[in-house]
C-alpha cells in the first residue's frame, strides 16, 4: 500500500520518474496523528521530491535536505485551548465533540495562514506546487490552498473518514449500514444503533451546511481573498482522499476509486534500544508487561482509583512491568515496576521478553502491537478505543477491561491469562 500511494502521488503530479514539488499542511496538534504524516513527508523527501510542510511536530532532521518544515509548535497551546481534556471524557455526547474539533481547526487555520514564512509562500504567485497534501480531520479549510495555488489537493487522514468527507467525495454512506468513526459501533449495527447513526447523520448535515462550512469559508476568504469558490465546492473538488483504515478495525465497505485506504504507515523496522533499557529487558527472563496509555490519555491524569488498582495488580504479577509514566515519582511503586517518562514504543514491543502490551488501544499503538506480534490487554478510554478493544477480543489477540469497574483481581487475572495462554500468541503464529 505504501508503494501504491507514493506511485499515485507521482502520477497525479508530473508524470513518471520526475520529482515533484509538494506542499503538505498538517494542522492537528496531536502526536498520534502527526506520526503518520511524518512518515509520509519524510519518505517523499527521501525519494527526491522537493517537500515543504507546515506542522506543529517538525522532524528537524538535518539529513533531510529536500525538506523544508514550517514549525507551528508555538501555536499548539492555543490550538489545544478548546480542550483535549473535554474531548477525552466519555460522558460528552458525540454531537458536542464535533464543534470542538472544528474549533481546533479554526484556530489552527488562523495560526497557519498568519505565519509569515507561510504567507510568503501562499501569497506569492511565483510559488508553484504540483500537488498539495492536506490533513483531513473533519474541516476542509486547508483544501482552499489548492485553488489559491492552482494545484490538485489530496486529503490525508490518520484515521477513517468523517461523514462530511464521504459526502464530499460522493461516496455512498447509508447510515443504517455504516457507522461513523466517532460512534462506538463496529460491524453490523442493531436497530437502536441504526436509529442513532441516522439521527447523527442528519444532525451532521445540518451542522455542516448552516454552521461549520460557512465559518470555514469565512476564515479561508479572510486570508486567501474573496474570489475563492464556496467552501463546500472546494471540498468536493478534492482529487484523492487517503484514509488510514486498517481492515482489521474497519469492516469492508464500497468506496469510490478516489478514496485510497492506507494502514501502518508509521511503523518502522525496530531500532536498537537505549543501553539501560536493553539491559532491563534482557535481564527480565520472567517476562515483561509493557504498559502505556499513549500520548493523549496520559498516565499522570488517570483516575486515582484506576492507579491504585494498577499498582496493586502489578505488585502481584510474576513479571517485570515497564510503565510509561509521565512523572518522576510514582507513590507506592512496587519493586517489579520500572517507570520511564518516554519509551521508544515500537522498539520496546519488538523485544522478545515482552509478553503483553496493556494499552488504551488507540489505532496507532494497536497496529504496532499487532505488527510486533504482542498480545494486548485493552483499557480503552475515548474516540475509537472502545471499538478497537472489541475487535481485539473478537479476533483473539487479547482481552479488554473497563477502566471504571475493573478490580485488582480481574486485572491481574486477565494479564496472566493473556500472558500465559498460548491462544493469544497462536493467532499471530498461524497468520
Ligand atoms: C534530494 O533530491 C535529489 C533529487 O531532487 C535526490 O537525488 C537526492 O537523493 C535527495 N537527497 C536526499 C537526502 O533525500
Ligand atoms: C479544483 O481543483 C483544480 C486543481 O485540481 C483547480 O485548478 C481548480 O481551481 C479547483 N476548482 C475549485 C472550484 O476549487
Ligand atoms: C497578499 O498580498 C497582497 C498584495 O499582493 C496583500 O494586499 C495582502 O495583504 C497579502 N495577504 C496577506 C495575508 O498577507
Ligand atoms: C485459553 O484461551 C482459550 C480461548 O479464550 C480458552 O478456550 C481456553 O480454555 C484457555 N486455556 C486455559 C488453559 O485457560
Amino acid at each position: 500500500m505504501h508503494f501504491y500511494f507514493l506511485l499515485l502521488v507521482l502520477i497525479s503530479s508530473v508524470g513518471q520518474l520526475q520529482c515533484a514539488r509538494i506542499l503538505g499542511v498538517f494542522q492537528m496538534p496531536t502526536v498520534s496523528h502527526q506520526n503518520v504524516f511524518q512518515a509520509l513527508w519524510k519518505e517523499l523527501s527521501l525519494r527526491g521530491h522537493d517537500v515543504t510542510v507546515v506542522t506543529p511536530y517538525p522532524l528537524k532532521d538535518p539529513s533531510l535536505v529536500n525538506l523544508t518544515e514550517i514549525d507551528m509548535s508555538y501555536a499548539s497551546d492555543s490550538m489545544k485551548r478548546h480542550g483535549f481534556q473535554f474531548f477525552m471524557r466519555k460522558e460528552y455526547p458525540v454531537h458536542t465533540k464535533i464543534p470542538k474539533i472544528f474549533a481546533i481547526n479554526y484556530d489552527a487555520a488562523n495560526a497557519i495562514f498568519s505565519n509569515e514564512q507561510f504567507v510568503n509562500i501562499y501569497n506569492n504567485s511565483k510559488e508553484k506546487f504540483d500537488v498539495i497534501l492536506a490533513q483531513t480531520y473533519i474541516s476542509p479549510i486547508m483544501y482552499s490552498l489548492g485553488y489559491k495555488l492552482g494545484a490538485p489537493v489530496i486529503g490525508v487522514s490518520s484515521m477513517g473518514g468523517y461523514i462530511g468527507s464521504h459526502y464530499a467525495m460522493g461516496n455512498p454512506n447509508p447510515s443504517s449500514l455504516y457507522s461513523e468513526m466517532f460512534l462506538p459501533y463496529n460491524g453490523e449495527l442493531n436497530m437502536y444503533e441504526r436509529f442513532l447513526s441516522t439521527l447523527y447523520n442528519i444532525w451532521n448535515r445540518l451542522y455542516l451546511t448552516f454552521v461549520a462550512l460557512p465559518r470555514c469559508d469565512e476564515i479561508a476568504r479572510k486570508y486567501l481573498g474573496n474570489d475563492l469558490p464556496y467552501m463546500a465546492d472546494i471540498e468536493k473538488n478534492l482529487s484523492l482522499l487517503f484514509l488510514t483504515i486498517n481492515p482489521i478495525f474497519y469492516p469492508p465497505r464500497p468506496t469510490v476509486p478516489t478514496i485510497i485506504p492506507l494502514q501502518r504507515l508509521h511503523i518502522r523496522p525496530p531500532k536498537p534500544l537505549p543501553r539501560d533499557l536493553q539491559k532491563i529487558l534482557d535481564d527480565a527472563k520472567e517476562g515483561v508487561i509493557y504498559f502505556s496509555l499513549g500520548s493523549n490519555v496520559q498516565s499522570v491524569n488517570m483516575p486515582d482509583r484506576l492507579r491504585s488498582v494498577l499498582i496493586e495488580a502489578f505488585s502481584e504479577l510474576p513479571y517485570k512491568i515497564l510503565w510509561k509514566y509521565e512523572s518522576e515519582d510514582l507513590p507506592g511503586k512496587p519493586p517489579n515496576v520500572v517507570i520511564r517518562k518516554w519509551l521508544p514504543q515500537q522498539d520496546v514491543l519488538a523485544h522478545p521478553n515482552i509478553k503483553v502490551f496493556v494499552s488504551q488501544t488507540g489505532l496507532q499503538s494497536t497496529e504496532e502491537a499487532i505488527d510486533r506480534g504482542v498480545p494486548i490487554v485493552g483499557v480503552p478510554f475515548i474516540a475509537d478505543q472502545p471499538m478497537n478493544t472489541k475487535v481485539i477480543t473478537k479476533i483473539g489477540v487479547g482481552l479488554g477491561v473497563d477502566y471504571e469497574t475493573v478490580t485488582k483481581e480481574e486485572l491481574r487475572d486477565v494479564i496472566i491469562e493473556v500472558a500465559e495462554n498460548i491462544t493469544y500468541v497462536y493467532v499471530y503464529i498461524t497468520h
